[in-house]
């Protein structure tokens, strides 16, 4: 069974390949050209499902030649909730300029110009699970405070600046291992394994 990821996020595709061992997980990437996905949803799950069905159409000449797979897409963001629960779905593009460090600050400034230096605030993961007959939604949740101080080196995204409920270290300050057992990603991946061995 492959699992067949709808995104050419290399952080997001090494969480979910650990998280999900001992399955096989490749980037759809490695079998097509990228395509264009619009995001035109107005939720994660919405996204997640655009996202996966985009890949697994592209994916139609190749079927053929797949053998057994699933394709799984994972839309993601962080809810902050002084700024009204954003960025949200908008996390990947919330500073216009395409890059995790820009996104980061944007998110910092905004905070100050709330006169905050932290808040509360969430990850979510919203999975999509599909093949040709079915397709599965999932969702996992992390929740902690946003702080205007980045630390530590590990991660990607926000991961600075998120410190889980519970705990005193940054996502970026704990292991990939450590981060891997407690994610959005992971609690929303849990379910994922348990419908992957189940279609295998
Ligand atoms: P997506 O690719 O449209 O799902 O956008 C996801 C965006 O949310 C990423 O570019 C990051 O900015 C943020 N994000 C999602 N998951 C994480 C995480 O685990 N850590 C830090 N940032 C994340």
């Amino acid at each position: 069974m492959k699992v067949i990821i709808a995104s050419s996020n290399q952080h997001k595709i090494q969480e979910i390949a650990y998280i999900l061992q001992p399955f096989r997980v490749m980037s759809y990437t490695e079998i097509i050209t990228e395509c264009i996905i619009n995001e035109k949803g107005t939720t994660f799950e919405e996204n997640a499902i655009i996202k996966a069905q985009t890949v697994l159409k592209a994916l139609k000449p190749h079927i053929p030649t797949l053998g057994i797979f699933a394709v799984l897409s994972d839309d993601s963001g962080l809810c902050v909730k002084f700024l009204d629960n954003k960025p949200g779905i908008l996390s990947a593009r919330y500073s216009h300029q395409g890059d995790d460090k820009a996104n980061l600050s944007k998110l910092i400034q905004e905070l100050g110009m709330h006169n905050r230096d932290s808040s509360p605030a969430y990850f979510c993961s919203a999975l999509a699970l599909l093949n040709e007959h079915m397709t599965y939604t999932m969702h996992g949740y992390l929740h902690g405070m946003v702080v205007n101080t980045p630390k530590g080196n590990n991660g990607f995204g926000y991961d600075p600046i998120f410190i889980p409920q519970n705990t005193t270290k940054t996502l970026a300050e704990i292991s990939f291992e450590e981060k891997n057992k407690i994610s959005h990603r992971y609690k929303a991946l849990r379910h994922a394994k348990v419908l992957l061995k189940y279609w295998q």
